[in-house]
């Protein structure tokens, strides 16, 4: 039922030339640089009708929507979890748009299309010869699985991603379990079991692998440790249960696994044990809002997307804040130990830049995680002896445009395509974003009053790792090198 439109949308980004991509990726496969047309935009401004003073629309859009944005009612991704179908002639937050477009059960990225890599075997890093060989296998194996994919359940649009935990397995699980058993043992044990949350596991490689070291190495832990997947796409909840049953340790396992199906923001039990709490690449795909900035009174407004009768997508800003995001903005302003970037440039500057003919009214948008925000007060709220292991890209190249911005981007017939914008046909693309770790470590600290560390993932690696064990003959490292701009949160 999606095809024809899907092959149109298709048609229309490969008929322009690609980008370079990032994560999630063997960097083997090219790409061409895009644009998306899935949002209409004309150079006029036009003026509101009550003359911007509750909304401003972005100036770029083709059709007048005032009448539509008065009478279209504001929906929230939580609203539209039981419609099947997109939803037309709503209003929405970038904040609900972006949960909606990745986590709806009917349609959303996480429960249709999206496939996270597995390599099987796992790499005989010892026996490659360098890192380019390593890249040459990596897209041997991708080819492989998704061919093995297609004989059962072809899908030309197929999202297919991977992560450090799968190119590594085992030694990335190993690593992060060395990092939680010792401080399990330093701090709470004979007293407490060791208890593990991993939040969104993908297909549960962490958890079988962590599993396995801890097994293997400390069998007193290991009797007395529980782990504990939520997450929140019934697909892959599934499919980490079939990975625990199919794996060769699972009769030891499924004693010591609960895997709960639920999103992080909708948990409401309280766990007043002692635990780790791992967020491996899951802040990435949060929704944010967008804020963009008046240059001269530097007041800001909120973005959101209004969805017409015809499906097509029109972007507004708004003057007026919602709690969640004046709160978020509040927040930073008085947790910011160092200045915090702002698309309006430097303090110094920006008199400077005002004072020039023709300069802009309105800052390029900057999205602010809102909902990392959320993730924290559950944290604090449901598990207050807590202790955060997070890991997410601090920069992501190929962005849309904006302060903070993601990476839209989606995949057909085994080719990556980024696009400009985060409004686009909800489902079939990833939205991912980099984590501004000094900022977040802030906001984490006053909202639960916890000490933290930031580190930067090669730097958690050499620590925690046997780093021998991905050394390539050569001494090349791609665990080390490989995820250059990945930071890790770690609670202290
Ligand atoms: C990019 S994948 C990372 C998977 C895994 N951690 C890894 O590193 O291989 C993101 C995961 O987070 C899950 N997720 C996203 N938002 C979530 C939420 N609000 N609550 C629980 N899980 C969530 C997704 O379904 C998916 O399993």
């Amino acid at each position: 039922m999606d095809s024809p439109v899907l092959t149109q949308l298709f048609r229309q980004l490969f008929r322009h030339p690609a980008c370079q991509s990032l994560r999630r990726q063997p960097p083997s496969l090219s790409r061409t640089q895009s644009r998306s047309f899935l949002t209409r935009r004309t150079p006029n401004k036009r003026k509101s009708q009550d003359d911007g003073m509750l909304w401003t629309k972005r100036g770029d859009i083709s059709k007048d929507i005032d009448k539509e944005y008065w009478s279209y009612p504001t929906v929230t991704a939580k609203e539209l979890r039981n419609r099947r179908e997109r939803p037309r002639q709503v209003k929405m937050l970038t904040r609900e748009f972006i949960d909606d477009s990745l986590y709806n059960p009917h349609y959303g990225y996480f429960s249709k299309h999206a496939t996270i890599f597995s390599p099987g075997e796992p790499f005989d890093f010892n026996n490659i010869e360098d890192g380019p060989a390593f890249l040459r296998q990596l897209g041997q194996r991708y080819i492989e699985f998704e061919d093995k994919l297609d004989e059962t359940t072809p899908d030309i649009a197929r999202q297919l991603w991977h992560t450090p935990t799968e190119l590594f397995r085992p030694y990335y699980g190993e690593t992060i379990a060395r990092y939680l058993v010792s401080n399990y043992k330093l701090t709470l044990y004979p007293y407490h079991d060791l208890i593990i949350y991993e939040m969104g596991a993908g297909n549960g490689t962490m958890m079988l692998n962590i599993l396995d070291f801890i097994r293997d190495t400390d069998f007193e832990v290991y009797q007395r440790t529980k782990f504990k997947i939520i997450e929140i796409s019934p697909a892959l909840a599934d499919l980490q249960y079939k990975n625990l049953l199919d794996s060769v340790n699972a009769a030891g396992h499924r004693d010591h696994v609960e895997i709960i199906n639920r999103s992080i923001f909708d948990w409401d039990t309280y766990v007043h044990s002692p635990c780790f709490f791992l967020a491996l690449e899951v802040f990435d795909n949060f929704g944010h809002d967008s804020v963009r900035y008046n240059c001269r009174t530097e007041a800001p407004q909120q973005g959101g997307v209004l969805i017409d009768a015809d499906g097509d997508f029109h972007d507004f800003y708004n003057m007026q804040l919602d709690p969640v995001a004046a709160r978020f903005l509040r927040v930073r302003q008085a947790a910011a130990r160092q200045p915090f970037p702002s698309p309006l440039g430097p303090r110094v500057l920006r008199g400077l830049r005002n004072a020039r003919p023709f300069s802009k009214e309105f800052s390029q948008p900057e999205y602010i995680p809102t909902r990392l925000m959320q993730f924290f007060d559950v944290l604090n709220q449901f598990f207050p002896a807590h202790r955060l292991v997070a890991s997410d890209f601090s920069s992501l190249p190929d962005a849309v445009p904006g302060l903070n911005a993601p990476v839209v981007q989606t995949r057909y017939q085994r080719k990556t395509v980024p696009v400009t914008t985060p409004f686009v046909h909800q489902g079939y693309f990833d939205i991912f974003f980099p984590t501004d770790f000094n900022t977040v470590e802030d906001i984490y600290r006053a909202v639960t009053g916890k000490l933290t560390k930031v580190t930067s993932h090669e730097d958690f690696v050499h620590h925690w790792a046997y780093i021998e064990d991905t050394e390539t003959r050569n001494g090349e490292n791609p665990l080390l090198s490989w995820y250059k701009n990945a930071s890790m949160l770690l609670t202290v």
